[in-house]
């Protein structure tokens, strides 16, 4: 049943993929790995989808790839330098072979909220990080929010204590593996389209997610609960291209930028809402929240913030006082 259903999704996907592109049309592909609805990247992706659709018709048309049905996210990036995908929009920690700059959004604790993110993105620090990997072919777009990740595992996990010993999914990146070593735990970097099983089967004991994947990927439905830590931030870049993106026509590319700058606008706007409502949705089908107490999160801050020293060199002490700024 289960082989039934995704094929027909696939199909469906491919379908809808190939009525939006007449020929002469620049074909525009972008991938991603997350569901589609109730997500802030998968509501924004099928957005920027409608639009280009509706007012480049005849000029270009997009066909978007939800659910790692065309790459991973460990893939998606190699495929883009080769030109066989024109858009896509991975989590800043998955940049790591790229650009070390990226590593100030995974450091613990860095930023308060996500309008401290907002902020410190759209700073001129910000808005040149999207610049940060032209020499490596590829080019920052929009940033795209997501939200704070939260901790959840096979156990309850109150204590920073709680998480030692325990094996951690994380994305690629060596400030999570940091961050995990920090809690005495074993990090084990792996692509999302893996986590729901490795955690389903034991071969990790605990993740660290927003409400939006946590609920998403039901990754709930095979954990003993999720604490709600807000440690850290899962925001996206939209990417894409260089050579590709300074290739098209002036008019075409003026046009496809104002769209994806609106549409950023508008779901960048609403991505509280979206995770408020994936958090509801994780208790509604019966999963378990912990809150902790500000002195409880405290112990875990206490315990984290010390691998900021570990990169200060990768991300600029600058960057950190920027971010801390602009979190008071
Ligand atoms: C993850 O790998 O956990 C996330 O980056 C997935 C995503 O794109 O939100």
């Amino acid at each position: 049943l289960t082989m039934a259903v995704s094929a027909i999704a696939l199909t469906a996907t491919v379908n809808t993929a190939s009525a939006a592109c007449d020929e002469g049309e620049l074909v525009i592909k972008f991938s991603h790995v997350t569901n589609s609805d109730k997500h802030p990247k998968g509501i924004a992706a099928s957005l920027l989808s409608d639009r280009v659709n509706e007012e480049m018709n005849g000029k270009a048309c997009m066909e978007v790839y939800p659910n790692s049905t065309l790459y991973n996210d460990d893939q998606v990036l190699e495929a883009m330098l080769q030109g066989d995908v024109q858009l896509a929009a991975p989590s800043l920690s998955k940049f790591e072979a790229f650009t070390k700059q990226f590593r100030i959004f995974d450091l613990p604790f860095m930023f308060k909220d996500m309008a401290a993110v907002d902020a410190f993105q759209n700073s001129e620090t910000g808005q040149a990080m999207k610049e940060s990997m032209a020499r490596r072919g590829l080019l920052g777009l929009e940033f795209w929010h997501n939200g704070m990740k939260q901790f959840s595992a096979n156990k309850p996990l109150i204590e920073p204590g709680d998480a030692a010993g325990l094996k951690f999914r994380v994305q690629p990146s060596d400030v999570l593996v940091a961050q995990m070593q920090a809690l005495g735990a074993s990090p084990q970097p792996m692509a999302f389209s893996e986590v729901y099983g490795a955690l389903q089967q034991g071969v990790v004991d605990g993740q660290e997610n927003t409400w939006s994947n946590i609920y998403g990927k039901k990754f709930f439905e095979v954990q003993d609960g999720t604490t709600e830590t807000n440690h850290g931030v899962l925001d996206y870049l939209v990417v894409t291209n260089v050579d590709w993106w300074e290739g098209l026509d002036a008019d075409i590319r003026d046009q496809l930028s104002t769209i994806l700058r609106e549409v950023t606008e508008t779901r960048n706007a609403a991505v509280g809402e979206v995770d408020a409502e994936a958090r509801q949705a994780v208790l509604d089908a019966g999963g378990v929240i912990r809150e902790l107490t500000p002195e409880q999160r405290q112990a875990w801050v206490d315990v984290m913030k010390p691998v900021w020293s570990q990169f200060e060199a990768d991300v600029g002490a600058e960057n950190i006082a920027i971010a801390q700024e602009i979190n008071e």
